[in-house]
């Protein structure tokens, strides 16, 4: 077993893994983060998609070992005590879930979008969103909510 530390959502954590156990299986079994949803395992789907130093990245893909010292935002670290993030508020009113399964993965792939580009254009998002795949919706609601998002954060980021 090997030692990690990781920054989760704010805290830091430290925990013994196996050196093949993958970043997802942490978050969702030992620390129920449930919220980071799995769905082809194989880098294909982007359901699993998270934060890691501020980047999206696919937690199937990664390793808890290469995350040591790292810092990862999952969806339940968005919100701010009992208020939605501003992602989240735009994906509810643009009526941008319907199942809700993909739904983590694009709200963390934008988070990351909007923090290197504070003013994304729709190409910027498309391109964001083109490894996170979508059964229900289709991308026009889901691009339209990272956009509004964006400008609701830009906006309230002159208060
Ligand atoms: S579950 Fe990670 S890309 Fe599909
Ligand atoms: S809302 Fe169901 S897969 Fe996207």
């Amino acid at each position: 077993m090997i030692p990690v530390r990781i920054n989760i959502n704010t805290e830091w954590r430290e925990i013994l893994v196996e050196p093949g156990e993958r970043l997802i299986d942490t978050l969702r079994d030992r620390f129920l983060l449930t919220g980071t949803k799995e769905g082809c395992g194989e880098g294909q789907c982007g359901t699993c998609t998270i934060n890691f130093n501020g980047k999206a990245v696919l937690s199937c893909l990664m390793l808890t070992v290469q995350a040591d010292n790292g810092h990862i935002l999952t969806i339940e670290g968005l919100q701010d005590g009992l208020d939605l993030h501003p992602l989240q508020t735009a994906f509810l009113t643009e009526s941008a879930v319907q199942c809700g399964y993909c739904t983590p993965g694009m709200i963390m792939a934008g988070h990351a979008l909007i923090k290197d580009h504070p003013e994304p254009d729709d190409s910027l998002v498309k391109h964001c969103l083109a490894n996170n795949l979508c059964r229900c919706t289709g991308y026009e609601k889901p691009i339209q909510a990272i956009l509004k998002a964006a400008t609701e954060m830009k906006e309230k980021s002159h208060d």
